[in-house]
């Protein structure tokens, strides 16, 4: 078995072996969720949040729940002594005398890096800023396995928010790994993917891409359509929001053009960008991929504890 980070900071931590058995612990924990149920029995996870979240404080909670341990933490940075001017660094020190692992969101890129530079336990990265968030990709992947079954040979469009998205980022660097992928970046001009994801990876790894702002004109090609929020913490001013963040709305009339066996991703939260009517599309996969999401954060807590086989 192949080597194992000790924090996961970036989805290219991962090596593909390491994603390939993440991936079937979760479809075990899927198949036969008792086996599993006090794996972390006495262990605690702590969650530190410094932003907002909904699905990934929470299934990280539940994930921990699930597997037998308990959870600590703080979903409110003003809640924290980080409101009196302590240190991301200082914190992990402390947290890592209570609990066994992290799971950190922070607004500022680096900072779960930093964290895990010094904690003494794992520390997982649960959304740096606008740079990337490691754990929505192993859902977006799980997904994208149980849903295809494969995870290869696909053309996969990310519509939306490509500036600012960090799940986006996450995805193209972890799809880039795969044979066969091609990429469909559909953005308005002000919210193009950034230049060292365009260079570093998708041009690098020579996979073919296309760059366009119209999502009618592609949409036909795509095995799976990504929708982005437009990320409005993310923008210096409100002007540029209003006016941008309704650029694409997938809507059930839209959507007629696509595959019979498209799929519809979403990291969530959806604002605008899907009609609550595609919900009942048998092709929207966006809540299957919330709850992925909890068993990849079961299989990784497992992984960097090092209780995936059991004590
Ligand atoms: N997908 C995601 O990160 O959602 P939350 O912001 O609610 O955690």
């Amino acid at each position: 078995m192949s080597d194992f980070p000790k924090s996961l900071i970036d989805i290219v931590d991962l090596s593909q072996e390491n994603i390939n058995e993440l991936l079937e612990i979760a479809d075990d924990i899927i198949a036969n969720p008792k086996k599993y149920a006090h794996r972390c029995d006495g262990k605690k996870l702590a969650t530190l949040f410094f932003e907002p979240s909904t699905r990934t404080r929470l299934s990280f909670e539940a994930a921990m729940y699930d597997l037998g341990g308990n959870v600590i933490g703080f979903s409110d940075a003003m809640s924290s002594s980080a409101s009196k001017g302590e240190s991301v660094a200082d914190t992990s020190k402390v947290i890592s005398c209570y609990a066994d692992i992290i799971a950190m969101r922070h607004p500022k890129e680096g900072a779960p890096l930093v964290a895990s530079m010094n904690a003494s336990i794992p520390v997982i990265n649960a959304g740096d800023g606008g740079h990337c968030h490691p754990t929505q990709t192993l859902a977006d992947l799980c997904t994208i396995r149980r849903e295809k079954g494969r995870l290869d040979n696909l053309t996969v469009g990310f519509c939306g928010d490509l500036k600012f998205g960090r799940t986006v980022h996450s995805l193209i660097s972890a799809l880039s790994e795969h044979t066969g992928i091609k990429i469909v970046l559909i953005s308005p001009a002000e919210l193009k993917l950034p230049s060292y994801i365009k260079n570093d990876v998708i041009k690098a790894k020579n996979i073919p891409y296309v760059q366009t702002t119209d999502l009618d004109s592609v949409l036909p090609d795509l095995d799976i359509l990504y929708m982005t929020r437009v990320q409005k913490e993310r923008f210096f001013n409100e002007e540029d929001y209003l006016r941008l963040k309704d650029s694409y709305i997938l809507t059930e009339s839209r959507l007629e053009t696509g595959k019979d066996d498209l799929i519809v991703l979403h990291p969530l939260p959806r604002v605008n960008e899907i009609a609550v009517g595609v919900d009942k599309d048998p092709r929207a996969c966006y809540f299957k991929q919330v709850l992925n999401g909890k068993y990849m954060r079961m299989a990784l807590i497992l992984k960097l504890l090092g209780l995936e086989k059991g004590e």
